[in-house]
């Protein structure tokens, strides 16, 4: 699977975002290392905290489903003018949740509706990610 085909699940999966609140519509499709394509979107909530990212939506189902092994995601984004976000970057909970199963070097794509596809590594994007374990770099 390339980066962009990646990005098209993602924009798949935006379709079922659920964000009457903000207007922001989140799409992330997770590739497992085995082949397999998760897909997320974020779903809010009126009472704000219970609202879940795109991400993390696709990492859970992913893994209640048994995958713990992880190579690419790819994240969309677009506001109600419908115009993409050229960088819709993963938050910060959802990078430090991505490392608790995704190596440095998992791949972070950043896409949009006309083809645009800019990659990054989680290490790029979580330098210093916290662990308890001893660092390994
Ligand atoms: N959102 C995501 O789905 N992923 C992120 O990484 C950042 C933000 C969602 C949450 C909320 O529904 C909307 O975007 C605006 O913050």
């Amino acid at each position: 699977m390339t980066p962009q085909e990646l990005v098209v699940c993602a924009l798949d999966a935006q379709k079922h975002a659920y964000a009457p609140y903000s207007g922001f519509r989140v799409g992330a499709a997770l590739l497992t290392k085995g082949g397999r394509v998760y897909l997320g979107c974020n779903i809010e909530n009126q009472s704000f905290s219970p609202t879940v990212c795109a991400e993390r939506v696709a990492l859970f189902k992913a893994v209640s489903e048994g995958e713990t092994e992880f190579e690419a995601v790819a994240v969309v984004g677009c506001g109600r003018d419908g115009v993409y976000r050229p960088f819709c970057t993963p938050c910060g909970v959802c990078r430090q949740t991505l490392a608790e199963f995704c190596a440095p070097d998992f791949k972070i794509f950043f896409g949009d509706d006309a083809g645009a596809c800019e990659a990054h590594t989680l290490s790029e994007l979580l330098p210093y990610a916290f662990s308890m374990a001893e660092p390994t770099t």
